[in-house]
């Protein structure tokens, strides 16, 4: 079977099973065209919440994929491939949250989305790199304990200075091998090119940024400006849907380290296979910890 007749089978049993397929942005293209939705975690969690159908696929990582669950109980939610995870969720668990709120009482959580359901029941509320600092200006307590990502933590420092945040030592590995090295060589060669990165970068790269913001944050500023080169500090996979999404501009890699492997994971097959003969994993989670980590998720999309 090829691709074409692969998509052509998914999206016909897809819609005689009535399912929805979610995808993140740094999915394949392949993916994405099969696809009810792509975006970012924000945009991947409001559409969850208002999907009518009865089966969803989250194209992405596990996080994303127990969100969905968090958000619509009642559906099967699949998992197309088990083993992508976010590293960056398991820096934290349950019981390092646990010692930390001990020692930092009255410090209100806010957990970045990218973090195990677990963890998501000892937060308060949950942000999403495009959310964050709307969430952040719009919550009524001042002091916040920031976690995992103390990149995307000093980013929504800076611009919410009213707050005492308090980060902690966490953070994406894709987005923390782009350097200020990286930057200096890519200005060099592309002088006219506007810098476009995620806030999980360095903070001394997103310092450098003509623009900082989520996957779809990125894209919708490449689209909407008028420059005609960008260089993309993101998961590599993000270049290359602008390039075909806007053949007229260039755009280059910041980095060509900033690949995730664990979103590359999932393949065109495995959705394929989940769709046609249900493989992958159906998420389980128990009543009690869904009522409890559904707080902060209604917390971030209230807040959001
Ligand atoms: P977004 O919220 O921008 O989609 O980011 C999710 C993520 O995992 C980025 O590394
Ligand atoms: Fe996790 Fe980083 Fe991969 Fe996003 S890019 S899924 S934060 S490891």
């Amino acid at each position: 079977m090829n691709i074409k007749e692969m998509q052509d089978e998914i999206m016909r049993i897809k819609k005689e099973k009535d399912i929805c397929i979610l995808a993140h942005a740094y999915q394949s293209h392949d993916i994405w065209e099969v696809a009810d939705y792509v975006g970012d975690s924000f945009g991947l969690a409001q559409r969850a919440a208002e999907a009518p159908q009865k089966t969803m696929i989250m194209c992405g990582v596990r996080f994303m994929a127990e969100t969905v669950k968090l958000l619509s109980p009642e559906k099967t939610v699949y998992l197309p491939e088990p083993d992508a995870g976010c590293p960056m969720a398991d820096q934290i668990d349950y019981d390092l949250l646990a010692a930390l709120r001990e020692k930092n009482p009255g410090y209100t959580v806010v957990a970045y989305v990218n973090t195990t359901t677990e963890v998501k029941t000892l937060s308060d509320v949950c942000v999403t790199s495009s959310s964050a600092v709307k969430i952040v200006k719009n919550m009524p307590e001042k002091d916040i304990l920031f976690i995992p990502d103390c990149n995307l933590g000093s980013w929504v420092k800076k611009q919410v200075p009213e707050k005492n945040i308090k980060l902690v030592s966490g953070g994406c590995p894709t987005h923390v091998r782009v350097t200020v090295k990286d930057v200096e060589k890519a200005k060099t060669a592309h002088p006219n090119a506007l810098l476009l990165v995620h806030p999980e970068c360095l903070k001394e790269v997103t310092e450098l940024a003509d623009y900082a913001g989520s996957t779809t944050g990125i894209m919708d500023y490449a689209a909407k400006s008028d420059a005609k080169e960008f260089i993309i500090g993101t998961e590599n996979s993000i270049v290359s849907h602008l390039q075909l999404a806007h053949p007229e501009k260039r755009f280059y890699a910041l980095s060509k380290d900033c690949v995730c492997h664990n979103m590359k994971m999932t393949t065109l097959g495995d959705v394929y296979n989940c769709v046609v003969n249900g493989e992958g994993e159906s998420i389980t989670l128990t009543e009690e910890i869904m009522q409890k980590a559904r707080k902060s998720i209604d917390a971030m999309l209230r807040l959001g």
